[in-house]
């Protein structure tokens, strides 16, 4: 069965075909992220202007890459929430057209779960494009963090899909971006700070992140001013440092990721770890996911960090398992 995903929920809009939940036979994201970038974040205006204007052409190139046309699609999978509103407007309203002049079930999908999803995509070679020598094994402990979401899920199946935890103030993503563009690096702040945190040392910073024990819950928005605060008192000390700033921030932000992750997988006995969303391209969350899980016997698993970011591959998969399950029901 082939699926046609369609994905608007914030500055993407993005296309793609897959065949069975599994292969991914186009997966087209175009970005408005230039125009947004001297203004340091979204503007959901014009985010949902250049959707409006690319919708159409980035359809038919992800139908045009997978060599199929629209009579080889089984059904259509958008993104219905969450998003900015005027963003995800111009994908349902151009997926519901579509299915309804094309004759094609419609199918609605969660973005955050699509993000958790994006684990379980191969290639048409069938070679998975994850961190893990297989397939994913559920029930899994999901871990979502992206620049709206920081969120712990237990799932047991495609459509039984649990919130465990989440972040009380910030989410993790929207913590670097605060803290790049504090520090005057720019936006999107993760790839900038991750990058500058490979020349960073373990040295005299320290920034924490409230613990919050006994919940699975986080909270980022206290690091960021600690950032500030430190950037305000020192920005003119002889060995004020970016990178050993950048460096002590993001490991604070992984450490309680990871210690949050880890510690659920331990309280429910579960051994696979699936991670999603924009932040889990970070190169420390990464290594030190696989470090840490070592000592449990957890498997974790990324997407490729293509399909970490903002992409509808992950809502035609995710959507092919939801059609799937209402069809054997
Ligand atoms: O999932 P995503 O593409 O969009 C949302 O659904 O929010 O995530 C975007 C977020 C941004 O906050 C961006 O700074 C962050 O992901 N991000 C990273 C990295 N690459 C992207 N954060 C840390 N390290 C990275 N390498
Ligand atoms: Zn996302």
């Amino acid at each position: 069965m082939n699926i046609l995903g369609i994905e608007t929920s914030c500055d993407e809009t993005a296309a793609a075909v897959v065949k069975n939940g599994r292969e991914v036979f186009s997966n087209v994201v175009m970005s408005s992220l230039k125009q947004h970038r001297k203004y340091g974040g979204i503007i959901p205006e014009i985010a949902s202007r250049h959707q409006l204007e690319l919708i159409n052409a980035v359809a038919g190139q992800a139908l045009s890459e997978a060599r199929m046309r629209l009579k080889d699609i089984h059904a259509i999978a958008v993104t219905t929430h969450p998003g900015l509103i005027g963003s995800l407007l111009v994908g349902i309203s151009f997926a519901r057209a579509l299915a309804f002049a094309a004759r094609k079930t419609l199918i609605e999908v969660d973005h955050i779960k699509a993000h958790l999803y994006a684990n379980f995509l191969t290639f048409p070679s069938g070679r998975a494009k994850t961190n893990g020598s297989s397939m994913p094994k559920l029930p899994a402990i999901g871990l979502v963090v992206s620049g709206g979401h920081s969120s712990l899920f237990l799932i047991k199946h495609f459509r039984d899909i649990q919130l465990l935890g989440q972040t009380r103030d910030d989410a993790a993503g929207e913590a670097f971006d605060k803290v790049a563009r504090l520090l005057g690096l720019g936006y999107p702040g993760g790839p900038i700070i991750d990058r500058l945190a490979k020349s960073g040392q373990n040295n005299e910073i320290h920034f924490t992140c409230a613990e919050l024990p006994g919940t699975n819950d986080f909270s980022f928005s206290g690091i960021k001013t600690a950032v500030l605060y430190y950037k305000n008192k020192h920005s003119h000390a002889k060995n004020f440092n970016l990178n050993n700033i950048a460096y002590a921030f993001q490991n604070s932000v992984v450490n309680s990721l990871v210690t949050k992750s880890i510690g659920l997988c331990r309280k429910k006995g579960i051994k696979t770890l699936l991670v999603g969303g924009g932040v889990a391209a970070n190169s420390a969350l990464r290594e030190q996911l696989m470090e840490r899980s070592k000592q449990d016997g957890i498997k974790v698993f990324f997407p490729k960090v293509s399909l970490c970011l903002d992409n509808a591959a992950m809502i035609a998969g995710l959507g092919y398992q939801m059609i799937k399950g209402h069809k054997s029901n």
